[in-house]
C-alpha cells in the first residue's frame, strides 16, 4: 500500500481522510486521488534527474482528470499525449503546449493540425506515411514541425502481450532497420526538424534490462545518425515503469533512472521520459459498496456497486487489484479479514464482482473478507488506467472522481448523469 493510504484507528484513510467519509459524501462507485502521493511520485522523477536536462511528460492516458494535469503541470511536468483531445485536457489543466510531445499511430489530419497550432515540443512520429502526412501539413500551415521517430528497438518487455509495444511484430514505431534511412529522408525535408529520438516498448515492466537493452539498441541508431551529420538534442525513452499490484516488485524510480542514466553513458542529450502509471497507479483506489451477498454452491459472490466499465483492468488483462475493507473490524488486524474468535463478521472468501450482464465483469476472485451487504471496499492501485479506461457500459454513468490533499476533500469530477450519456442521441421520425 502506498504510504498515503492507511489504517488509522479501524478506518482506511487517504491522507488526513478518513475513505468512509468520502463514500458518504460523493457515493460510491467513487475514484479518490491523494494529491500528496502525486507529488510525491513527480519529485521522485525529478530528484533523481537534478543536474540533467530533462523534461518529465506525464502520459496523459493513464489519467486525464484535469486536477491530475494540473498537479503534475505545478510541479514543471510536460505531457505525452496521444490524440488532439489530451492536447485540448492539457492545455485546459494550464499545461505548457511548448512542453507536450505527441506519440500514437494514427494521428489525423485534425490533430496534427491543432498541435502545430498550438506549437508542441515535439511529434513521435511513428511511420513514413506519417512523417509524409506531417511534411504536407505543417506545409500547408507554413509551420515548422518538431520530430523524433518513434523507433521499434524490438526488445521483449516481459509483460503483458496487450501491453507490450517494442517488438517488431507490434504497430508500433518505425522498424529498427529502417529507423536511419527514414531519418535521412525527414533531414531532407525543410518543413520537418529533427530534434530527437524516441522508444516506448511496453507498460508495467518490472525488470529494468528490458529499458537498458532498448537504450543500448537507441545508442547505436544515434551514433550511425551523428556520422551523418545528424544530430539529436533529445532522446525520449518513453514510459512503462511498473508498480506492485500484489507481490511485483519493480525498481525504485531512482534506481530505474540510475538504470537509465547508466546505459546512456555520458550522453548529454536532454532526456525525456513519459512516466504514466507509475506516477498515478498507487495514488488512487476506487471506493465502492457491496450491494448483495449471494452465496453460491461453487462460490460466494459479492455484488458489488462497481463493475467492469468503471475498472476495466481484471476483465481486459486478468489484472489484479488489492481490496480491502474500508472499516476493518478489529484495531490492530495486519490483515484486512476480522482473524476467528472475535464476535465480528467472519471471513469468508468471496468472487467481487459488478452488477454488468458478463461473466467477464469482475473486479477480484477469491478474496477472503470479513463483509456484507453495504460494507464499503477499496480497490486499490486504480489509480491508473482505471477512470481513463472507464466506459458507460450497461448506461451506467461513470463515477466521481475525488481529490485529497491533506485533510480537504475536493469533487475533481462530477458522477455523470443519464441525461448527459442519452444528450447526444436522437430518435428517428
Ligand atoms: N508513452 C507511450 C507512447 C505509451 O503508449 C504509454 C502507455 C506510456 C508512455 C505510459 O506508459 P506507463 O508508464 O503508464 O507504463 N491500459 C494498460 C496500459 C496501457 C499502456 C499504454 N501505453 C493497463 O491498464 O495496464
Amino acid at each position: 500500500m502506498d504510504d498515503h493510504f492507511n489504517y488509522q484507528n479501524k478506518q482506511l484513510h487517504v491522507e488526513r481522510v478518513a475513505l468512509a467519509d468520502i463514500a458518504a459524501l460523493q457515493g460510491t462507485p467513487c475514484y479518490v486521488y491523494s494529491r500528496a502521493a502525486l507529488t510525491s511520485g513527480f519529485r521522485q522523477f525529478s530528484d533523481a534527474l537534478q543536474g540533467r536536462d530533462h523534461l518529465i511528460c506525464y502520459a496523459v492516458k493513464a489519467n486525464s482528470n484535469l486536477a491530475i494535469l494540473n498537479v503534475f503541470a505545478r510541479l514543471g511536468a510536460g505531457f505525452d499525449i496521444v490524440s488532439g483531445g489530451e492536447l485540448q485536457r492539457v492545455l485546459a489543466a494550464g499545461g505548457d503546449a511548448r512542453k507536450v510531445v505527441f506519440s500514437g499511430v494514427g494521428k489525423t489530419v485534425a490533430e496534427l493540425r491543432m498541435a502545430l497550432e498550438a506549437d508542441i515540443l515535439c511529434f513521435n512520429v511513428e511511420s513514413a506515411a506519417e512523417l509524409d502526412r506531417l511534411n504536407e501539413v505543417a506545409g500547408s500551415m507554413g509551420k515548422v514541425a518538431a520530430i523524433s521517430l518513434r523507433v521499434n528497438p524490438d526488445v521483449d518487455a516481459k509483460t503483458h502481450p496487450y501491453i507490450s509495444t517494442g517488438l517488431k511484430q507490434n504497430k508500433f514505431g518505425v522498424a529498427y532497420t529502417e529507423a536511419v534511412a527514414l531519418y535521412r529522408k525527414a533531414h531532407a525535408m525543410p518543413i520537418l526538424r529533427i530534434t530527437g529520438m524516441d522508444c516506448h516498448i511496453g507498460s508495467q515492466l518490472t525488470e529494468t534490462s528490458p529499458f537498458i537493452a532498448a537504450v543500448e539498441k537507441v545508442l547505436v541508431l544515434v551514433d550511425a545518425l551523428a556520422a551523418e551529420g545528424i544530430a539529436l538534442e533529445h532522446l525520449d525513452l518513453g514510459g512503462g515503469l511498473g508498480i506492485c499490484y500484489q507481490d511485483e516488485t519493480p525498481p525504485a524510480i531512482a534506481d530505474y533512472i540510475a538504470a537509465l542514466l547508466g546505459a546512456l553513458q555520458g550522453r548529454t542529450q536532454k532526456l525525456i521520459l513519459e512516466p504514466g502509471r507509475v506516477l498515478v497507479g498507487n495514488a488512487g483506489v476506487l471506493l465502492t459498496r457491496v450491494e448483495y451477498i449471494k452465496p453460491g454452491e461453487e462460490k460466494n459472490f459479492a455484488i458489488v456497486d462497481a463493475a467492469m466499465n468503471d475498472l476495466m483492468r481484471p476483465a481486459l488483462y486478468d489484472a489484479y487489484h488489492d481490496i480491502l475493507p474500508v472499516v476493518r473490524e478489529t484495531e490492530n488486524d495486519t490483515l484486512p479479514q476480522a482473524r476467528e474468535g472475535t464476535n465480528a463478521k467472519s471471513p469468508s472468501v468471496f468472487e467481487i464482482v459488478g452488477p454488468i450482464c458478463e461473466t467477464g465483469d469482475f473486479i477480484g476472485h477469491a478474496r477472503e473478507l470479513a463483509i456484507a451487504p453495504s460494507s464499503l471496499l477499496a480497490v486499490m492501485s486504480a489509480g491508473a488506467y482505471g477512470m481513463s479506461m472507464s466506459s458507460n457500459y450497461n448506461t451506467r454513468p461513470r463515477a466521481a472522481e475525488v481529490m485529497v490533499d491533506g485533510d480537504q476533500v475536493y469533487l475533481v469530477r462530477e458522477r455523470e448523469t443519464v441525461q448527459q450519456l442519452i444528450a447526444g442521441e436522437k430518435i428517428i421520425a
